[in-house]
């Protein structure tokens, strides 16, 4: 909490904490937007994917009444409110590409030309088309069809299957998993175990569903499998996603 007595004190104090800040609006706005103005211009364009997570630091700071501001140098996310923004497409059947760009701009890693990827609970096809884009083949399995324009694109194989009819015998050489399947996380974990334990060199991006309120327990069991994490996007709303990448 800093105190100030000027719209130049405010942006100085802030300019001595570091370079680029974002405001948040809640208390004082027209007075807070006068004091953004005295600080370095930040106004950042959508991320065109693929990219990588901006690394400049990013503060942010809210009035909580004339000459009081809060401020922080250290956030958990390098975008402002945590908000992050892509120039969007028109292509994929639904807005569920978000995540995954999100999720793999996060990871700082993602499929490369040649990656083979099985993708549990595919349909309608956006995940299918962010991975067919990148370049890779991919295995798309759900008990729903996949939109045509997507089963029909190059290097893409649709299964019309129970996700968890499937097992590592079907599929012994996989660069990366993938799976948007509405389950409960349990369902999801002990079929996830069976590959942890046979293939260690696979690539894991799976989001985690919950209804209403509870069942947060699971969460737990997910981090504890070593090399893992849980967070939560922007883009997913009331789920998390669990990923585990291989160290090269
Ligand atoms: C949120 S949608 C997936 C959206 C997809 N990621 C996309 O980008 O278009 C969840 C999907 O899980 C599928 N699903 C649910 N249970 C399944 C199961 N046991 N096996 C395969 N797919 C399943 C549903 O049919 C549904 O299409």
């Amino acid at each position: 909490m800093i105190t100030f007595h000027s719209i130049s004190d405010a942006a100085k104090k802030l300019r001595e904490l570091q370079k680029l800040w974002s405001f948040y609006p809640y208390n004082n706005i027209r007075r807070g937007m006068l004091i953004s103005e005295k600080l370095p211009y930040f106004s950042p364009k959508p991320l065109i994917f693929p990219c990588t997570s901006p690394q400049s630091p990013l503060g942010s700071w809210t009035l909580l009444n004339e000459t009081t501001l809060l401020a922080s140098s250290l956030c958990s996310s390098p975008f402002a409110q945590g908000e992050v923004h892509f120039q969007e497409s028109m292509i994929p059947p639904s807005r569920a590409y978000l995540k995954l760009w999100e999720a793999l701009m996060k990871i700082g890693q993602m499929p490369k030309a040649g990656d083979v990827c099985l993708e549990v609970g595919a349909s309608p096809g956006s995940w299918t088309w962010v991975l067919q884009q990148l370049g890779a083949s991919v295995t798309a399995v759900d008990r729903a069809k996949l939109e045509p324009s997507i089963s029909s694109l190059p290097n893409v194989t649709f299964m019309k299957k129970d996700a968890f009819s499937l097992g590592p015998k079907d599929f012994p050489k996989l660069d990366w998993i993938f799976s948007d399947v509405i389950c409960y996380p349990e369902k999801l974990l002990s079929w996830l175990r069976q590959w942890l334990d046979i293939q260690a060199d696979v690539n894991f991006v799976c989001t985690l569903k919950f209804q209403g309120e509870g069942g947060l327990e699971v969460v737990k069991e997910f981090e504890k499998i070593a090399g893992s994490h849980v967070t939560h996007l922007f883009h997913n709303k009331h789920e998390l996603t669990w990923f585990k990448i291989k160290t090269s």
